[in-house]
């Protein structure tokens, strides 16, 4: 999985869907003044930005696999601990948190099941773990266009949609097997405005995410006609892309 690219490749490619998608995550988390809490899998820092924002630096955590993603995150959110580490083997005791969120990261895990059990672990009894994946499987993701016009052109392409938690319900019953309980499932949504077609396109030509890694793998002359298909399936631009997600909340 390609998260070696830059955080700046990143805010282009994904970033500009996961910023807007933050404060949603965070108010389904029911976050409020005076809590801890870590965000897991946090990329260069979207949902990080959001908790500094409502709870300030040394209320927040968070860890991602990915170095340079590490690297921006510190650099981007001082104040904030920020480790390098996988939601399945969390750096922290029992209960140290009072709250455990995960954005567009439970269906890159490795395991799923123990990322979410690790989460609930180092959260405190009766606290909260929540997430989100886009709904990959649905096409309402924010990469569903890119994925339908691959599949056109080459009936093989393993796109997102059977990943952990991108079709309905699934992501709650990921909850359910971690062990958590009260289990609620919810859709956040997000419009996002493209003001030319070449602002939506060029970033999926930087390698970020499985998207990118197939994009950019792709002959230049493939890679054409994948353009151009995106292109005709697209609204004219200027265009709003509202793009949704399935959402979970459970409680330790
Ligand atoms: C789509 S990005 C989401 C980043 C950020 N949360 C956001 O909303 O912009 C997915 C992130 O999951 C991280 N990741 C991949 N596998 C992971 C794992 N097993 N545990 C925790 N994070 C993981 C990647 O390094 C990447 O930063």
């Amino acid at each position: 999985m390609s998260f070696t690219a830059g955080a700046d490749a990143y805010d282009r490619f994904m970033g500009r869907y996961s910023v807007p998608l933050a404060p949603q995550l965070a108010n389904l988390a029911m976050i409020t003044v005076g809590q801890r809490v870590l965000d897991v899998g946090c990329g260069p820092g979207a949902l990080t930005a959001e908790l500094v924002r409502q709870l300030g630096p040394d209320a927040v955590s968070a860890v991602d696999p990915s170095e340079p993603f590490v690297v921006a995150a510190q650099q981007r959110h001082p104040g904030v601990s920020v480790q390098r580490a996988a939601a399945e083997q969390l750096p922290f005791g029992d209960q140290a948190f009072d709250a455990a969120l995960a954005q567009l990261v439970v269906h890159f895990m490795a395991d799923p099941v123990r990322g979410l059990r690790e989460m609930a672990r180092v959260t405190r009894k009766h606290g909260v773990v929540a997430a989100c994946v886009w709904d990959h499987a649905g096409g309402q993701g924010p990469l569903s266009v890119f994925w339908e016009a691959a599949l056109e052109l080459d009936r093989d392409v393993e796109d997102e949609s059977q990943l952990a938690g991108a079709r309905e319900g699934h992501l709650a019953q990921l909850f359910r097997e971690a062990g958590l309980h009260g289990v609620e499932e919810g859709v956040l949504s997000i419009d996002v405005e493209h003001p030319s077609f070449e602002e939506w396109w060029e970033p999926f030509t930087l390698g970020v995410g499985p998207a990118g890694d197939y994009a950019a793998g792709l002959e230049p002359m493939r890679q054409a006609q994948l353009r151009e298909r995106c292109r005709e399936l697209l609204p004219a631009a200027p265009f709003v892309l509202t793009a949704r997600a399935w959402a979970a909340r459970g409680l330790v």
